[in-house]
């Protein structure tokens, strides 16, 4: 969730990690800090708010041995004493770390620790300097006692840093006699990288790393191939989020030509009789997940999609017909990931749909579908979701037998948007309400997650069929409802829910091609290909959002409370 950056080497390692801290910011950023040595002393420098405070801090400060954090808080509230790195009781190390330890009240009880934040982190960290050996040694004893999830990067007075991990991601690279540590492969420097698997830990002392296992065996790890080039998106608008949502047209695009040219869904192993398909995620990668649930049922393939959250607790019944599809744009999802190794333990048919090719999912399923998204940094998902929508249904033809379309349809791709006035109007309103009916009702759920998510405004989705049963209670003059038409077929079912709330006094305003809802303020979408539909009735919905999140003048790349990957239950 958090960021992680580390550096060890003959530069200027505080400006390297504050550097790292930036590009992982989207990741968390309610505060952070660097730890590094000063004459065999451990020095730290924390704030709250963001990476470019840190940044005039450390201005002036120069080490060759610093790590750093930028945090999401899941233990204690967001101020400096609970902002990474901690400092132990005896001041000998100093640790930043990514996750949460279900059990530290016990071990803090149990071990006696004394800690001065109110963090789960700290407790590892003093638990760390309890154990007995060297720190390699100190890190394996206390990993054992720890339950919940980690990344963590200690470092020693001594100028040693011992790093490992469980469940939360860690990589390394070297180059030449500086190593560089990050939660993420995009803030290291080099051409190579070493991923830690999981209770995998390393040592990094004057340039060079050790690698050890769970036992405290030293082990080989082969390295990978950095990719960052063309993954990461240049900004060409005012925010990521806006740069991101004109990039749909490019990635979808990039996606079909993939998909043609090599051949991607002939590589996917599927059941030796597929039946039904259930796909499994969290957030936009669930709306996107019902979405390709409609897409399959529609060439006849039963499908179902699960929150990620609700899945790995319920009560499912695991087939080995069914081919279990976990979509993420991370590929990072604490939930998905936890559903992904219920269904791998059974050794049953999966999928992963993500759009980071390294990532944790992947890795669990083997079995992968990309997207080719590029990165997105913007908290709020938009090209993502666009993406897996497209990559679902290309599938749900693959599984059809039906040729994939040309790349003529995104000829002239429509980017529609809301107009300043309506815009205006609707942020006005206490309450927004969301309505469509199958297809657009998915697109309802994904606007409406996008509108609360960055506007802060108190927004929900509903089948416009269902509003009659209980939800026509809050509809009065304090409520908007954006209706949402693409399907031929439900028109005139939506015009008489328009009148059912008009009546209640609300405001309405429609989202549809067609032309039988001149009564209402209507956001005009064109007759395009009806494949393409969810994707173009969801981009003005997507800039809705935006648009009123800048009106109330909030920065939506960094939407309060939440975090690009949520590795945390
Ligand atoms: C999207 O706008 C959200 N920030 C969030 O719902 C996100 O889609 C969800 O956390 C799942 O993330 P993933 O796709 O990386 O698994
Ligand atoms: N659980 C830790 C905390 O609340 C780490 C959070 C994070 O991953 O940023 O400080």
């Amino acid at each position: 969730m958090c960021g992680i950056c580390g550096y060890v080497g003959g530069g200027n390692g505080v400006k390297e990690v504050v550097q790292g801290l930036k590009i992982l910011e989207y990741r968390g950023y309610d505060s952070c800090g660097v730890a590094y040595l000063d004459n065999k002393k451990i020095d730290i420098i924390k704030t709250i708010g963001d990476v470019d405070n840190l940044k005039k801090l450390t201005e002036n400060l120069s080490a060759n041995v610093v790590i750093g954090h930028t945090r999401w808080a899941t233990h204690g509230s967001v101020n400096e004493k609970n902002a990474h790195p901690h400092l132990s009781t005896s001041k000998n190390l100093a640790m930043v770390h990514n996750g949460i330890i279900e059990n530290y009240k016990e071990l803090k009880e149990e071990f006696k620790l004394n800690c001065i934040s109110d963090t789960d982190s700290e407790v590892f960290l003093n638990l760390i300097d309890s154990e007995k050996g060297t720190l390699i040694d100190k890190v394996i004893k206390a990993s054992k006692k720890v339950q919940g999830t980690f990344a963590v990067l200690v470092l020693g007075s001594d100028g040693e840093m011992v790093l490992g991990k469980r469940e939360s991601p860690l990589y390394l690279s070297n180059v030449e006699d500086e190593v560089y540590i990050a939660s993420d492969v995009l803030a290291l420097k080099g051409e190579n990288y070493f991923a830690l698997n999981d209770d995998e830990f390393a040592s990094v002392k004057n340039g060079k790393i050790i690698f050890y296992n769970k036992n405290g065996e030293k082990i080989t790890k082969k390295c990978e191939k950095i990719e960052k080039n063309s993954d990461f998106s240049e900004i060409f608008y005012k925010t990521h989020m806006e740069s991101e949502i004109f990039e749909t047209k490019n990635v979808l695009l990039k996606t079909l030509k993939k998909y043609t040219e090599e051949n991607i869904f002939q590589n996917i192993k599927l059941p030796k009789k597929l039946n039904s398909i259930s796909l499994i995620a969290c957030g936009t990668a669930y709306h996107a997940s019902l979405m390709g649930a409609e897409f399959f049922k529609k060439v006849g393939v039963d499908a179902r999609a699960y929150l990620a959250s609700e899945f790995r607790y319920g009560n499912e019944i695991l087939k080995d017909d069914t081919l279990y599809i976990f979509v993420s744009q991370s590929g990072e999802t604490a939930d998905t990931i936890a559903s992904a190794k219920m269904v791998k333990e059974r050794n049953l048919p999966m999928l992963a749909l993500t759009n980071m090719e390294n990532c944790l999912l992947n890795r669990i399923c083997e079995n992968v579908l990309p997207t080719f998204a590029g990165r997105e940094i913007a908290v709020a998902s938009t090209k993502a979701y666009t993406c897996q929508v497209f990559s679902l249904y290309l599938f749900s033809l693959y599984l059809a037998n039906i040729p994939l379309p040309k790349e003529e349809i995104f000829d002239d791709f429509p980017y529609v948007t809301f107009s300043e006035e309506l815009v205006k109007q609707i942020a006005k309103f206490k309450k927004v309400f969301f309505i469509g009916r199958n297809l657009d009702y998915v697109t309802a759920m994904e606007a409406s997650l996008k509108l609360k998510e960055i506007s802060y405004i108190n927004c929900f989705a509903i089948a416009s069929g269902e509003l009659k049963h209980g939800t026509l209670a809050l509809i009065d003059e304090d409520a908007v409802v954006i209706a949402i038409c693409t399907q031929e077929n439900i028109k005139t079912k939506l015009l008489s829910n328009l009148e059912e709330i008009k009546a209640r006094g609300g405001e309405i305003v429609v989202v549809s091609q067609f032309d039988d809802f001149s009564d209402y303020p209507c956001v005009k979408l064109p007759e395009t290909q009806t494949e393409l539909m969810p994707i173009v009735s969801v981009i003005p919905m997507q800039f809705l959002a935006l648009h009123i999140c800048e009106l109330f003048g909030y920065n939506p790349d960094k939407p309060r409370n939440l975090a690009k990957s949520v590795t945390v239950e």
